[in-house]
């Protein structure tokens, strides 16, 4: 259980990330949650500025399931609510209190060695190592349906899923601990708060992490992932990671849920006439469907090649996928070199003719900044017409 010391202070706007909204659809708060499905093959093209927008677009009335007022933890003003945004998925903004219990040790005179979940192997979660957040015991005022948010209601069980946002960050976190059952006397809290978390998580948003000094009081949005399938298994020591590594399927799931299509990362498409050519070699526009102002047109021969370069904001392994077309019978199978290396070959298949585009894929390593893509055709044909790559 959770006894958070916590400061008084005045409310202030939470400051949350702006951003282009995403299109969003009316969540039904009438239908019976159901999670969102774990489903194959997300594209991984949704940010966490995009989904915060709509989130917060849906936390409307309409969408409000809690009748009753919920108390933010940190300043005990009672104007915290909790909406449904999504089908199964649930969204509140409030403080975040630092929770400092369960096994990690901490110099918080209110750390207790329990959390109300426990981890895989059935230790109390460590406050220091897994980013949980809190939700009240029980409905405080004993009436079903509850007229505050209950997770018990919701399907939401211990380790649950939620996606934690504030000032651009966002992080994934589990249900790890509950503020006070209404029948305790020897704590002044009580179940109709909202808006604590672990000192992890805290830590992970760059918020003030300390159980006695930390905190904020207002501007940390949840959105907890109800259903089985949202519960996250592991022990301390790999929880955080099996956590975090969910967050983009979260983030993906979630704004294809509420009606978003997710547009192309600014900057991610790169256009093959902003490159080079190998003698001979043109940029051409006599194909209609291309991209930009043209495509690459590669002479007819073996080591024809054309040369993007494309900017990589982070390091690491990314695909690259070629938009392109081959109007003739044959393959034009191409190298794909990155910064003089080679990383392949693809094989750039036939298309139904010179107008149709298609594209065709493959993982290379970059560095953050600018790279050098190397097309290089390894047939007489030379490459296909090359319009753009695309890095995601
Ligand atoms: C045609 C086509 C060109 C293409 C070329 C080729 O000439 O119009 O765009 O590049 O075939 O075979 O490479
Ligand atoms: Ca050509």
């Amino acid at each position: 259980m959770s006894f958070t010391r916590r400061r008084f202070a005045v409310v202030t706007a939470g400051a949350l990330a702006l951003a282009a909204p995403l299109a969003v659809k009316a969540a039904d708060a009438a239908t019976t949650p159901t999670a969102v499905q774990v489903g194959p093959a997300a594209a991984t093209s949704f940010t966490p500025a995009q989904v915060l927008a709509g989130v917060q677009a849906n936390m409307t009335t309409a969408n409000k399931v809690n009748s009753k007022p919920h108390i933010n933890t940190m300043t005990r003003a009672q104007n915290v609510n909790v909406y449904q945004v999504a089908s199964g998925v649930y969204a509140y903004t409030s403080s975040m209190a630092i929770d400092t219990d369960g096994s990690d040790p901490d110099p918080d005179p209110d750390h207790q060695g329990q959390t109300t979940w426990q981890d895989s192997n059935g230790k109390a979660l460590g406050a220091h190592h897994v980013p949980f957040y809190v939700l009240g015991d029980d409905c405080w005022d004993r009436k079903s349906p509850c007229p505050h948010f209950f997770f018990k209601e919701h399907n939401i069980k211990g380790r649950q899923f939620a996606l934690m946002f504030y000032k651009g960050k966002c992080i994934g976190s589990i249900f790890g601990d509950t503020q006070t059952a209404n029948d305790q006397t020897t704590s002044d809290n009580d179940s109709r708060e909202l808006g604590e978390a672990s000192v992890k998580a805290a830590q992970l948003l760059g918020i003030p992490s300390s159980g006695t000094t930390g905190g904020v009081d207002n501007g940390v949005t949840v959105v907890m992932f109800s259903g089985p399938s949202w519960v996250v298994n592991g022990t301390n020591a790999n929880l955080n990671a099996n956590t975090q590594a969910l967050v983009q399927k979260a983030l993906d799931d979630l704004g294809a849920s509420m009606g978003g299509t997710p547009p192309p990362r600014p900057g991610s498409t790169f256009e093959a006439e902003t490159g080079t050519l190998s003698a001979g070699g043109t940029f051409d526009s006599n194909h209609p469907g291309f991209t930009g102002t043209g495509f690459a047109n590669t002479t007819n021969a073996v080591g024809a090649f054309v040369e993007i370069p494309v900017t990589a904001a982070t390091a690491g392994t990314k695909t690259l996928s070629f938009r392109y077309s081959d109007g003739t019978t044959a393959a034009r199978p191409a190298t794909i070199s990155v910064n003089g290396t080679s990383r392949g070959t693809l094989n750039f298949p036939t298309t139904a003719n010179w107008d149709t585009w298609a594209t065709a894929s493959i993982s290379v390593p970059l560095t953050a900044g600018t790279n050098t893509i190397r097309v290089t055709g390894t047939t007489a044909g030379g490459t296909g017409n090359i319009d753009s790559v695309t890095i995601s």
